[in-house]
């Protein structure tokens, strides 16, 4: 695989040495840059999925495949994937981070019809930027019961090349009770952090406890999370991260779960973050990685002290996961690898401490911009979630006139934190203490308890957009708007 990935390489650089030759060539040159195009199909089907030795539960996958195919490609092909639907409910991908053309992204209802069980679909599309991205499906619950998998886009050439590279598709499973969305429910609807007392006031009985949400007058509650899974396998039965002592080690973290954000650690080593959501970031190192849905992180980290080590998450907020993936050197016998301490006051790299590397001014935009208020809510005395107090869909469409830039200002007075995340764009995140030259761009971003964040982005990409908060239950719960980009 890597000699192919070599030739590849080098087949680029003479397409690209083709490009300046004279008139004489321009046949050959223009062969040699129709960009190549690869065709992938992915079925999307029920399956049944297994946590290492638990009872199995039913679940719905790509390819008969826990995590899903994992998709590469590189930079500036052609990829063509024809979904398949035997499911008994309509589905659709969506290739999270990717600004694809509006037609291709995937959400029911906004950018296509779902597509029909026995139908099929094809999507075409430009592999543009390299980096880690997620392709799931954007129909109702459906991520959460295992529709999910990682989409690497390779440079054309690598000026940095790892050691070694493995990805890590990071998903959460509710696997009790058949699994997915029919599990058990999580106490309503805030986890762990109230009493009862307080849920039955703010309630007034609807949806209260159980299940009666999915089918009463509010929104789904978020099931329970039991099961945790790297790929689409649970520890112990995941295999170990090998490396070799002296590898520079790079882990592309790709957030496919349904509500998890992890604060992630590897025990006898540091991660340098070197890409949030596949922009490249000045590499920096952290203690912890905290990780939120749809969030994807490329870090990497310096083999250098042989041993067997657990890389492994807290949710945040709840103590242990039960994600773990163990690191095992060469020449070292397996056995049971060593759990990082997450003790108090750890290090947190947080959106203010990374730093574009090249500099790059903000667009300037045509006309005077927009600027949009957000105020996320919910959670204290409803089971929905708001933008600005709407239930999605019956929420505001967001005017962002092509060319224009636009500022989003979240505010989040809810309880819970809110990944929140744009369709068709990368924005820049707002850094009151660095220069705007200096923002780093993302598709996804955190919005704490409390806090405001601010995003900018030049509406250059034509189409309606769903923009949401990625914890799917909030999503489904009515937590997200359309940003209407238009000439
Ligand atoms: Cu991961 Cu609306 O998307
Ligand atoms: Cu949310």
């Amino acid at each position: 695989m890597s000699i192919s990935r070599r030739q590849f390489i080098k087949a680029g650089g003479a397409a690209l040495t083709m490009g300046v030759l004279p008139y004489g060539t321009l046949r050959i040159a223009r062969a040699a840059s129709q960009p190549r195009t690869r065709e992938i199909s992915l079925v999307a089907a029920p399956g049944k999925m297994s946590l290492d030795g638990r009872e199995s539960f039913s679940a719905w996958l790509y390819n008969g495949q826990p995590g899903g195919p994992e998709i590469r490609i590189t930079e500036g092909e052609v990829l063509r994937v024809k979904l398949t639907n035997e499911l008994p409910k309509p589905t659709t991908i969506h290739w999270h981070g990717v600004p694809v053309p509006n037609a291709m992204d995937g959400v029911p209802g906004v950018t296509q019809k779902a597509v029909a069980p026995g139908a099929s679909f094809i999507y075409e599309f430009k592999a543009q930027p390299a980096g880690s991205y997620i392709y799931h499906s954007h129909q109702g619950l459906q991520l959460d019961q295992g529709l999910a998998g990682s989409l690497i886009i390779e440079p054309r050439s690598d000026p940095n090349p790892p050691d070694r590279e493995y990805t890590l598709l990071l998903e959460d499973w509710a696997a009790t009770d058949g699994g997915g969305p029919n599990a058990s429910r999580r106490r309503p609807p805030m986890g762990g952090m109230m009493g009862l007392g307080m849920m039955g006031r703010g309630m007034r009985g609807r949806g209260m406890m159980g299940r009666r949400g999915m089918r009463g007058s509010g929104p789904p509650l978020e099931p329970i999370y039991d099961g945790y899974t790297v790929g689409g396998r649970a520890y112990p039965g995941i295999k170990p991260l090998m490396v070799k002592k002296g590898d520079r080690v790079r882990l592309r973290l790709c957030n496919a779960s349904a509500i998890t954000v992890y604060d992630l650690m590897l025990a006898g080593h540091k991660l340098t973050i070197t890409h949030a959501d596949a922009n490249p970031v000045n590499p920096i190192e952290t203690e912890v990685l905290r990780i939120a849905p749809g969030e994807r992180y490329d870090v990497e980290f310096i083999a250098n002290n042989p041993g067997r080590w657990l890389l492994m998450a807290n949710e945040s907020g709840y103590g242990e996961s039960g994600l773990k993936v163990p690191v095992l050197y060469e020449g070292v016998r397996p056995g049971e690898a060593a759990p990082p301490v997450f003790r108090r006051g750890l290090r947190f790299v947080r959106y203010w401490d990374l730093v574009r590397p090249e500099p790059k001014p903000l667009e300037k935009g045509k006309g005077q911009g927009r600027f949009y208020r957000q105020v996320l809510s919910g959670g204290m005395h409803s089971s929905f979630w708001t933008i600005n107090g709407y239930v999605y869909p019956q929420a505001e469409v967001l005017a962002a006139p092509l060319g224009e830039r636009v500022r989003l200002s979240y505010l989040n007075r809810s309880p819970m934190p809110h990944p929140m995340h744009l369709h068709g764009h990368f924005f820049r995140v707002a850094n009151p203490n660095l220069p705007q030259e200096l923002w780093i761009s993302k598709d996804t971003v955190i919005v704490e308890h409390m806090e405001r964040v601010d995003i900018e982005f030049v509406a250059d990409n034509p189409g309606r957009w769903i923009h949401h908060c990625h914890n799917l239950y909030h999503m489904e719960a009515g937590m997200a708007n359309l940003v209407e980009v238009k000439a």
